[in-house]
């Protein structure tokens, strides 16, 4: 990870000269905005996206409309706690145990400092276990709602539509998947969520807007029902989810 306030020179001192070295200007202050809450961001995660917040939001219906008291909610990816620890903020009445995985230490590691950072708008009756897994692998606990936002850009045939500064600053692990390996990652990820769900369960993904009607004919094979697709701010396809 490079720390950008020890290179050497007066350019780099500069604040505006990393700025016109292209450095995103959430990596230079440590710090991004998301649904209701301002994260800590260096390169070892990827900067949040606005539509992601739109994710959140229908966790949050999900969970409010359910007629349990204590839910488990499992999200695959939580890099810097974005969707995880945003969504726990808004749950006061009901008890969740959040269980987030990560493929990378380094993401779960600002996962906690977000975690220490947001302690005090998270009610203290909810429990939050985090753990380095690929996908849902290692997790026995059944869960009530499975979300994720998951790396989904095809490294060769959707690299040249990547902004050279995601390309240059973002850690590829948040972003990419080989493209011959796409469907067979996200064909495992399905059936991991089939065995772990709950019924009565939920399922919602964010996803590549030319890839999400694919991936939903395969959810809709590995499920055994019709999953629902929703456009982002954009009127692009966004997410898709699944109800049990
Ligand atoms: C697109 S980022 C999402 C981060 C955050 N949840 C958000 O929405 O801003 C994808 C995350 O998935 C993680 N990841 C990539 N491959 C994974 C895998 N096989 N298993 C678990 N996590 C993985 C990455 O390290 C990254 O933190």
């Amino acid at each position: 990870m490079k720390n950008y306030l020890e290179l050497p020179g007066p350019y780099w001192d500069s604040f505006v000269g990393f700025l016109k070295r292209g450095v995103p200007l959430q990596y230079i202050n440590k710090s991004a905005y998301f649904y209701k809450s301002e994260f800590f961001v260096d390169e070892r995660v990827l900067i949040p996206r606005s539509e992601t917040e739109i994710l959140v939001e229908k966790v949050v219906e999900v969970i409010k409309e359910s007629e349990k008291d204590e839910l488990v909610v499992i999200e695959v990816g939580v890099g810097p706690g974005t969707i995880g620890l945003s969504l726990l903020q808004e749950i006061s009445k009901k008890k969740i145990h959040f269980i987030g995985t990560d493929i990378s230490q380094d993401a779960l590691d600002v996962f906690k400092i977000n975690q220490f950072k947001l302690d005090y708008k998270t009610p203290n009756h909810h429990l939050i276990d985090i753990l380095k897994a690929d996908r849902l692998s290692g997790i026995d606990k059944k869960a009530d709602i499975i979300v994720t936002n998951p790396p989904y850009i095809k490294k060769d045939l959707d690299r040249s539509l990547v902004h050279n500064q995601v390309l240059q600053y973002e850690p590829h692990v948040a972003l990419f998947l080989e493209d011959d390996q796409y469907n067979a990652w996200f064909n495992d990820l399905f059936n991991q969520v089939k065995n772990l769900m709950n019924s009565h369960g939920h399922f919602l993904m964010e996803g590549h807007e030319s890839h999400l009607e694919e991936l939903c004919e395969l959810g809709n094979k590995v499920f055994s029902t019709s999953g629902k697709i929703q456009k982002d701010y954009t009127n692009r396809n966004r997410f898709l989810s699944y109800s049990f």
